[in-house]
């Protein structure tokens, strides 16, 4: 339900929430201003920080709880365990904490200290995992987490990759808000995708009402989502690692409903940190990753658009969980996405780009 559903239920006039879950969802959409020049087109950024645990899977956290009560999966006082980079891992265990559920997530090595942090501040527990192993081994986080469901009693395993709750939390909220928010006159949707679930939930509700408004779905450099769009093939050699955290995969999860996504674009790590950097810079917008990643993606596309469309792109989280990486210069040093300006010749030139982006 949207906060202001929750706003309308009251029985008074107090305007207040009952718990923090009751604030999740009904984010605002907010106006790109400064990338006129290379787009011609209105951007209007669905800014899912805002939920309060300040990403799009405050969502599917809330949706994947209340369904596995709902089905008996999961009972009074049982164990939530997750695979995640993280944000869903803080999403659940945001909510287990308001729902007294104990939480065990399993993440891969490459996520942000902050991000590790997080998770722990909310006491989930949480077990780090090798990323460059292929998804069946014992190794994976995927595994690590199947493992744990088996051994531990009265817990669940919420697999967000082919849980069908994921995709409909989108299809009942996120898909909705936008739709209203632009009073029908979105013509193209661009959204980064993981295990799929935002893009293709959205995407289904707003194809329902206009199947014309095209769909974007931004894949990395590494994964092997594009290909299987285009080709139908699982192709091993798409696969290899990648810096940007959370989109793309290496395996097909259920929650990507291809017959819903137009195309596939790919972008590349180092564009999509500076598009994150810029994001902040010039429109005062301090979003993730993958935020730069899919407005790169409508780079990726600005050849198509034209004055009159109206591009909605979905920003997952907040800036805030990668301090210690795109927002660090260090990091995007040892990254090597400043080459070619790590000489003394270029450190001007490299001092004076890093304040404009
Ligand atoms: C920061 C961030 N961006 C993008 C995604 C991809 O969204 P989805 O998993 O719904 O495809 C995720 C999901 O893990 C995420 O946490």
């Amino acid at each position: 339900m949207s906060r202001k559903a929750y706003y309308t239920n009251k029985t008074n006039s107090m305007r207040v929430y009952n718990n923090v879950v009751e604030t999740i969802g009904n984010t605002p959409m907010i106006r790109l201003n400064t990338f006129s020049k290379w787009i011609k087109a209105t951007v209007y950024a669905k800014v899912e920080a805002f939920n309060p645990g300040h990403s799009a899977k405050d969502r599917i956290a809330l949706f994947m709880i209340d369904e596995a009560v709902r089905s008996g999966k999961l009972k009074p006082g049982g164990t939530i365990i997750e695979s995640t980079s993280g944000n869903t891992g803080f999403s659940l265990a945001m909510i287990a904490v308001t729902k007294g559920f104990r939480c065990i997530l399993t993440v891969p090595n490459k996520i942000s200290d902050e991000k590790l942090n997080l998770l722990g501040a909310l006491g989930a527990e949480v077990i780090v995992c090798p990323t460059n192993v292929r998804p069946e081994d014992p190794k994976s986080y995927y595994s690590k987490a199947q493992q744990l469901s088996q051994e531990i009693p009265n817990s669940f395993y919420f697999n967000q990759y082919f849980n069908s709750a994921n995709a409909e939390a989108h299809y009942q909220t996120t898909g909705p808000e936008i739709w209203e928010q632009t009073e029908g006159k979105i013509t193209h949707y661009v959204c980064s995708v993981g295990t799929g679930g935002t893009c293709s939930g959205t995407a289904k509700y707003i194809k329902e009402q206009n199947k014309d408004v095209q769909v974007i779905g931004v894949d990395a450099y590494g994964s092997v989502l594009k290909k299987f769009h285009e080709t139908g093939e699982f192709d091993n050699k798409e696969i290899y690692p990648y810096k940007l955290e959370a989109v793309g995969k290496n395996i097909i999860p259920d929650n990507v409903n291809f017959d819903v996504i137009d195309k596939f674009v790919k972008v590349e790590d180092k564009t999509s940190a500076f598009r994150a950097r810029q994001l902040a810079k010039r429109e005062g917008l301090f979003v993730g990753y993958s935020s730069g990643a899919a407005l790169q993606g409508v780079f990726k596309i600005r050849e198509e658009l034209t004055k009159d469309d109206v591009v909605v792109v979905l920003f997952p989280d907040h800036g805030s969980r990668y301090l210690g990486k795109i927002f660090n210069n260090e990091w995007m040093e040892e990254a090597g996405f400043l080459y070619g300006y790590d000489n003394y010749k270029y450190m001007l030139k490299f001092r004076k780009f890093l304040r404009s982006i």
